[in-house]
């Protein structure tokens, strides 16, 4: 396992620690019903306030989300009457294809709708989330082995897939155990490989995004949408890549996610500042670059998710590594006080903008949705014996 350079720069966040920082997010969660019951958060914040927006976000999953760890939190049914509030207008989205044309089926179908089911035994955030899953195997191309991000399906600027879908691939696991019908599983493990074979480098970092041939199905270059520059590698990206990892080890124990895991993560540690918390590209290692807190929640999560699965002493060293990171949030990053945001984690970047990235410039050095969800998950993941929403 890959040791920090200075892992004794911050300590372990404590139990007592952790259950007053999730005890500050619930109450910021019930702050928020008000505003939220019946609209989606922005995805990022507007100097650090969310606007209310439609239900047409690729993020729109992770206010629920927050909301039902909220309602786990407590057991107040104000929150599970609000969550499954929000459950109705993504059945409605999923039922009308609204804004569902890209593969974030599990980011946004994953934290309502099956947590929905899981938790309260939601029918319809059953039938939304099997649903969604049908439309996000409708985006797999078998040119190629893998499921299309964006755009038109087969378009030639768009024959490609991104590494963030490692998230989305549990929606298909899910589906296929729901149903007991393996195709959504079989889509699943064939992304996983192209995304193996192709988006991590040699050194173990990642492409962000990678084009396919859409004639042979080989591999044709991997480029940057929200990274520095195409052959740097970004923050978040890697995140996704770590808690990618071990989600899809949970699901199906080959030996390359496990060791996939182990690399990916080496690179990510090698380039973290003092803190633990990320430049938003770790090309960046010090100076002004904005970080991206969302980076560390989501590494945290998935520290805690391959712990529990593997277990022993590995599994000790990752929850202390995962407690010092959510240290640094909780007292360096975390929203204290509602007058100076409605989020729960400052500092996350969306999008920067860079001469050589193709990405739109939105949500620097602001809260970010799934910054605020994995914050709390990682909370939660640490105060009880948690089951996956994922
Ligand atoms: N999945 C898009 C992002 O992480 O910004």
């Amino acid at each position: 396992m890959t040791i920090l350079t200075n892992p004794l720069s911050i300590r372990p966040i404590s139990d007592e620690e952790v259950r007053a920082a999730l005890d500050a997010a619930v109450a910021q969660v019930r702050r928020n019903l008000p505003a939220f019951t019946y609209a989606a958060q922005n995805h990022s914040s507007v100097d650090n306030f969310y606007p209310a927006v439609a239900n047409d976000q690729w993020t729109a999953g992770f206010w629920p989300g927050e909301i039902w760890l909220a309602y786990e939190h407590t057991g107040d049914k104000t929150f599970r009457h609000a969550a499954q509030i929000q459950v109705q207008s993504f059945l409605h989205r999923i039922e009308n294809r609204i804004a569902t044309d890209h593969h974030d089926m599990g980011f946004l179908y994953n934290p309502t709708c099956v947590a929905a089911w899981k938790l309260v035994g939601d029918e319809d955030g059953r039938k939304a989330a099997l649903l969604a899953a049908d439309q996000l195997i409708e985006r797999f191309h078998p040119v190629g082995g893998f499921i299309q991000a964006w755009g038109e399906m087969g378009a030639a600027d768009n024959y490609r897939y991104i590494i963030d879908c490692l998230l989305n691939l549990p929606l298909l696991y899910w589906a296929s155990r729901e149903t007991g019908d393996s195709k959504y599983r079989d889509i699943a493990l064939i992304h996983a490989r192209t995304t193996l074979a192709n988006s991590v480098r040699p050194d173990d970092s990642t492409w962000h995004t990678f084009y396919m041939d859409p004639v042979t199905g080989g591999p044709v270059r991997g480029v940057t949408c929200q990274g520095y520059r195409d052959d740097s590698s970004w923050a978040r990206g890697q995140a996704w890549a770590i808690y990618g990892m071990a989600l899809s080890w949970r699901y199906e124990a080959l030996p390359e996610y496990r060791e996939s895991f182990d690399r990916l993560l080496a690179y990510y540690l090698k380039r973290l500042p003092a803190d633990l918390v990320p430049y938003w590209d770790l090309i960046f290692t010090e100076g002004d670059e904005p970080r991206d807190s969302s980076s560390a929640a989501i590494v945290a999560c998935g520290l805690l998710e391959m712990a529990d699965l593997v277990g022993g002493e590995e599994a000790d060293g990752w929850r202390q590594l995962a407690r010092r990171m959510v240290k640094s949030l909780v007292d360096n990053y975390a929203v204290r006080d509602p007058a100076i945001s409605n989020g729960q984690v400052l500092h996350g970047t969306y999008s920067k903008k860079t001469p050589f990235n193709t990405c739109t410039g939105e949500g620097v050095d602001e809260c970010v949705a799934w910054g605020d969800y994995y914050y709390m998950e990682a909370l939660t993941r640490l105060s009880r014996n948690w089951s996956s929403y994922w």
